[in-house]
């Protein structure tokens, strides 16, 4: 295996201005406002978010938040459903404690003012997701549940806005986490663009950073996620020499509105609560293909539906398969899924009278900086929380709805352990060098080079065919223009070549890792986690760490 080698690293700029907090969160997602909120009670708290506080993946989740809310329903049966999506490689201590603590988060989220649908009897009304064996979903707005979420924890931040122990600063890309001589982080460099005095490169110092960037889902060419999933976290955290986790298991969601071979970045999803309410899959010659594939059919794991959809789609030589849910009454389509349906109709399809087109598309990432149980990283005073951590909590495949769960709930254990314990500032010191920078022009070879190396069918041919583009990117589209895109195309580089490794290392197929020339599951030689680091020679170094 050639070395890997993040894209060159520039000196590092001088920051222009500096701000203090006790504890530095960055990103505004459930998990990133949860931990915020909760924070406050450590100390002084500062939230950074590269766009708006409203923009995040939590903002475009649809189906809803996963909790053994139903008096049928219990942790133990979520903790199971969660272990089988997770195709063994769950950490079963840190599924306990999502499962346990999660159905108590949920209340409170909704004492906070989450407003979630409710039974007739004033209880959290709850629906069926993919590999869920039981009613575990709370949803909100019908399918506008993240929406829903973001904007009351938004405004119970605002709420406490008054309060000068909490501040916010928008339109600031994450650039590194700085460390002091005792390779303890202490804050980050940013690049902010337009705020008043605060412009340009810039430090926010705490005495512990929190890690809260999503998703890198804007490595692929086609994605639910929002524009701003560039994977800063992941590559940040990377940079500063700390342990990143699984990154090869990335989830392709069965159902997103095919638009055509030209699409490019964010697509419309099509919720699994969709199919949760009884729509169905059918190949072009409308058979349903999944009867027979799986017991719970369309509702088996995410996973078991997206290769049933590629299947059906090589089947038929087909771009698509639709998804049907003509059967449904369309004013309870309209009531419980306004955002789809307006979607749908903008692109002209009626979901009450067509068949909808629908293909995979990259979702989640199951992988990142790997954390233990109170979401610290490898790095003494770095967490990370939600899309951007790797908890443990979704092994090589996330179960639906878990992931606003697990920001929400790892969130709250994050602040119980700044609670605890937050050491005093230091001093960070000078780094040889900083993020690389890209040409910006380079993202789309990027996105093609995952795309079609790294999709959800990949082999040892696809993977070495994209680490080659990859590292001819590295060489040729260096960049010492430093822009917001700049930078994001440097991150989206060092995660996807990073992703192309691990998914080039794991030879079989597990999870939402499918490998065509490993078509099994191998748990005699692939039963653990690829974890991978930076060097002091300026190399990534990977690792197998097997399961006992
Ligand atoms: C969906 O609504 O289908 C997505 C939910 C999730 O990703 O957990």
């Amino acid at each position: 295996m050639t070395d890997l080698r993040l894209p060159h690293r520039l000196t590092a700029p001088e920051p222009g201005w500096t701000v203090q907090a006790d504890v530095v969160v960055v990103g505004s997602g459930i998990a990133g406002l949860t931990t915020a909120l909760e924070a406050r009670k450590a100390g002084r708290v500062l939230v950074v978010t590269k766009t708006f506080l409203d923009e995040s993946s939590t903002a475009w989740a649809q189906g809803g938040i996963a909790a053994a809310l139903h008096p049928e329903d219990s942790p133990e049966q979520h903790l199971h459903d969660t272990l089988v999506a997770g195709v063994g490689l769950c950490d079963e201590t840190a599924v306990r404690a999502l499962v346990t603590e999660g159905p108590k988060r949920v209340r409170e989220l909704g004492a906070l003012g989450a407003n979630f649908e409710r039974t007739p009897e004033g209880e959290i009304a709850l629906t069926r997701e993919g590999g869920h064996l039981r009613d575990r979903i709370a949803h909100a707005g019908g399918d506008a549940t993240g929406r829903e979420i973001s904007r009351a924890l938004i405004e119970a931040l605002h709420a406490v806005k008054e309060d000068p122990g909490i501040e916010v600063v928008e339109h600031a890309l994450v650039i590194d986490v700085l460390t002091d001589t005792t390779d303890h982080a202490c804050g980050v460099n940013l690049h902010v663009i337009g705020e008043g005095q605060r412009d340009g490169v810039g430090a926010a110092l705490g005495r512990a950073v929190v890690l809260a960037t999503g998703g890198l889902g804007q490595v692929y060419a086609s994605t639910t996620n929002p524009p701003v999933a560039t994977g800063d976290g992941v590559a940040a955290a990377l940079r500063a020499g700390v342990d990143v986790a699984d990154l090869e298991f990335v989830q392709f969601h069965p159902t997103v509105l095919w638009l055509g071979r030209s699409a490019h970045g964010q697509q419309p999803l099509i919720s699994e609560a969709l199919r949760g309410e009884g729509a169905v899959l059918r190949d072009v010659e409308g058979r349903r293909f999944m009867v027979g594939r799986h017991p719970l059919a369309e509702l088996a794991p995410r996973d078991v539906v997206a290769q049933g959809v590629i299947s059906a789609m090589t089947e038929t030589g087909a771009e698509h398969v639709w998804l049907d849910a003509r059967h449904l009454p369309a004013d309870f389509l309209e009531q419980r899924f306004p955002t789809i349906v307006a979607r749908c109709r903008k692109h002209h399809f009626d979901p009450a009278t067509m068949l909808i087109p629908v293909a995979p598309a990259q979702h989640y990432a199951s992988g990142g900086v790997r954390t233990d149980l109170r979401g610290r990283s490898s790095v003494p005073g770095l967490y990370a929380c939600g899309e951007v951590s790797c908890t443990g909590v979704h092994g090589a495949n996330r179960l639906a709805s878990n992931s606003l769960l697990e920001g929400l709930v790892f969130g709250h254990r994050i602040a119980a352990d700044l609670a605890e314990q937050l050491p005093p500032q230091s001093e960070p010191v000078a780094r040889a060098g900083s993020a690389g920078a890209l040409d910006p022009a380079a993202r789309v070879f990027i996105q093609g080079a995952l795309t079609a190396g790294a999709g959800v069918v990949r082999s040892a041919n696809s993977l070495s065919t994209a680490a080659s583009s990859l590292a001819q990117l590295a060489a040729e589209r260096r960049s010492d223009v430093l822009t917001t895109e700049s930078w994001e195309t440097a991150n989206l580089h060092a995660v996807g070549a990073l992703l192309v490794r691990h998914a080039s290392l794991r030879e079989e197929t597990r999870g939402g890792h499918w490998r065509d020339d490993f078509p099994d599951r191998d748990d005699r030689r692939w039963r653990g986690h690829l974890i991978s680091s930076l060097t002091g020679d300026g190399t990534v170094r990977t690792r197998f760490e097997e399961l006992p």
